[in-house]
Order: structure tokens, then sequence, then C-alpha cells
């Protein structure tokens, strides 16, 4: 086990990241957060990587569960270089996830300045290998400037742009991650996204959802817990998407709106209607949920980025997708 590689994990207690649980304890808790990249590699009957999962806190409930079952968990703040400088000391590989809605502010500046703080600390790394970042694609360069207020995109795919004009070295040690929405998105902002309970004039129970999407759109989704496939498999490709090249994480058979919401109703024997509804109704329905302006302009915005894109929006050219590095694991 010592003389393992280590892979210093981002997220360690969050969505792409935490680690699948076998007890019914943890099974419970999966189904509020999920986990990937650590799951993936405890479960793995043998791996050339010793995990070191980095949290802010590393005596929360979470964390602890994590060093209970045998990882390393280690203090890391993205607002504290002097933690960061500590925790990836000595690290093989890294998976670097920056949470937006953890340090919310209207240009996203937070987020980024966490990213570039830990990716500084990354390039004066002499035992890193290899490095994978978890991004997203700029919507203003995609929409063409159509739209300019996702920052939760833009700040992500500002700071690759900056790494990759920067950090010649490090860049040559690095793939991009793109990471699709998560199919738990019901589970995660249900006042956004999951269908909402209705009756109609005769008293029936209609479970509706009522979105700017055509019921034809499609997302590209992921199920965040494949994220830790992919991992490996790139980690394990030889440095074959090393050099800054992005994956994209998006399931390979996209499943358009009206049908996901037509299977669920089947699955839970629930009756449902999917309506679209203008875009100026669907900027007020934002509105209703109280958000900052900056944040309500954003989620809305990336809604029709999506719409716009029919499915495509983690599909530009040159970008990898997860099932051609991953082909059995999605
Ligand atoms: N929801 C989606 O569909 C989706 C899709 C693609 C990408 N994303 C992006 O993925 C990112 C993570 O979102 P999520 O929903 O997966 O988050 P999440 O599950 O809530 O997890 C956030 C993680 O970030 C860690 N964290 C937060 N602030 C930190 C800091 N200052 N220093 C170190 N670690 C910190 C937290 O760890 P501790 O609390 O233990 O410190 C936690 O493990 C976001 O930026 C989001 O934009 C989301």
């Amino acid at each position: 086990m010592a003389n393992k590689k280590v892979l210093a994990v981002f997220g360690s207690t969050g969505h792409q990241v935490r680690l699948s649980f076998t007890n019914l304890a943890f099974h419970l808790l999966r189904l509020l957060k999920g986990g990937a990249v650590i799951s993936h590699f405890l479960g793995l009957d043998s791996s050339p990587y010793r995990v070191r999962a980095l949290t802010r806190n590393p005596s929360s409930n979470a964390a602890r569960k994590l060093a209970d079952s045998g990882v390393e968990v280690v203090r890391a703040d993205l607002d504290d270089l002097e933690s960061l400088t500590n925790a990836l000391k000595d690290a093989h590989a890294v998976f670097l996830v920056t949470d937006f809605f953890s340090c919310i502010d209207a240009g996203a500046q937070r987020e980024m300045a966490q990213a570039k703080r830990a990716l500084k600390v990354l390039s004066e790394s002499t035992s890193l290998e290899h490095l994978l970042h978890s991004s997203l694609p700029g919507v203003r360069r995609v929409s063409k400037g159509k739209y300019n207020a996702v920052i939760h995109f833009d700040g992500k795919a500002e700071v690759v742009d900056w790494l990759r004009d920067t950090h010649a070295e490090l860049w040559g040690k690095t793939t991009i991650l793109w990471v699709g929405t998560y199919m738990q998105i019901w589970e995660q902002f249900k006042d956004v996204f999951a269908p909402k309970k209705t009756i109609t004039e005769d008293g029936e129970e209609v479970w509706k959802q009522r979105m700017v999407f055509y019921p034809e759109s499609k997302l590209p989704l992921v199920d965040v817990r494949d994220v830790g496939k992919v991992v490996q498999a790139i980690l394990t490709s030889g440095g074959e998407y090393k050099g800054g090249k992005t994956v994209s994480l998006v399931a390979p058979n996209a499943v358009s709106m009206k049908d996901q919401l037509d299977i669920w109703g089947a699955q839970v024997g629930k009756q449902t209607v999917f309506e679209h509804i203008s875009e100026e109704e669907s900027l007020q329905s934002i509105e209703s949920l109280g958000f900052p302006e900056f944040l309500t302009k954003a989620l809305w915005e990336v809604g029709l980025a999506y719409r716009d894109c029919e499915g495509k929006l983690l599909h530009q050219e040159g970008v990898v997708q997860a099932s051609e590095v991953s082909p059995e694991d999605l």
C-alpha cells in the first residue's frame, strides 16, 4: 500500500467523487449525494493508486465515513494555499473539481480563484503525473455570445483557457473532463427539475413537469456514479488523453424530456404530463425561487442553451466522448 501512487481527490464528500457504500446507512447517504471516483477505486480488486480524500473538514460525518472505510483523509481548502500545498505534496494523480454552489458570487470569481490556486500548486509539483480537471464548456463561446450569464460554466471554461495559456508543463499532464447534467438532478435541485404533484378539476393526481425544453428535447445526462469508471479508464490509458484533451462524460443514449418523465411515471405508478412553457414563463418560475438575480439569470440561460443545442452542448468539435474512452461502462 505504502508504495502505491497517490490519487488525491477533491470534492471527496460530493457527487462526482464520494464513495458508493455497501452497507445500508451508506446506501441511504448515497441516495442523497451519490458518489463516484472514490467509490470506484475502493471497489477495484487491485488498483495502482492509494486514494487520498480531500475535504475542508475531516471531522464531518461524510469524511469520517471515508476514513472508516480505509481512505486517507486530508484537510484541503481551496481557499487556503497552505492546506493545498500540504495535501497535494507527493500526489501522482489529482482529480480536481471546484464547487460553484459552495462559493457563489456574481462573477464566479471565487470559484475561479480556487481553481487557479490549486493549479498553481500543482504546476510546482515534482510528483504529479496526471491531472483530471472537472470543468464545463463555456456557454458564451458555444452560443456565440447569445447567452452571457451562465457564469458557473463560463468561469470554469475561463480557468481552462488560463491554464492552457500560462502553464504549458501542467497542461501537458492534464485531461479536462466535461461532466454532463447528473441523472440525479431531480433529487439535487428538486424545485427546479422534479415533477410537481397537481390535482386536476376531476380530482385526479397528475405529476407535471413544466419546462422551457420541448417534449422531444434531450439533455446530455450522465449517471454521476459513472465518473469514477471514466477517471480510471483515462488514468490507465497510457497518457492518451493528456495534453489538455477534453473528455465529455455524457451517456451515449440520450432520452427525451417527455420519455424521461414517462419512464419515471411508469416506474412509480404516477400519471405524468410534460408541458413546454415559454422563455418568459420559465424565467418567472425561476425568479419565484428567490435566488439572487445573477443566479436566476444563469440558471435560466443555461436551460435555454441546453435546449438550443439539442442535447449537444457537451459534444463540441475535438472533444472525446466518454463512450469512446470506456465503451462498456456507460
Ligand atoms: N449538478 C450537475 O448536474 C453538475 C454537472 C456537471 C458539473 N457540475 C459542477 O460540479 C461542481 C460540484 O457540484 P456537485 O453538485 O457535484 O457538488 P457537491 O456534491 O455538493 O460537492 C461539493 C464538494 O466540493 C467540496 N468543496 C466545496 N468547497 C470547497 C473548498 N473551498 N475546498 C475544498 N473542497 C470544497 C465539498 O467538500 P467538503 O464540504 O467536504 O469540503 C464537496 O465534496 C459544481 O461546480 C457544478 O457546477 C454539476
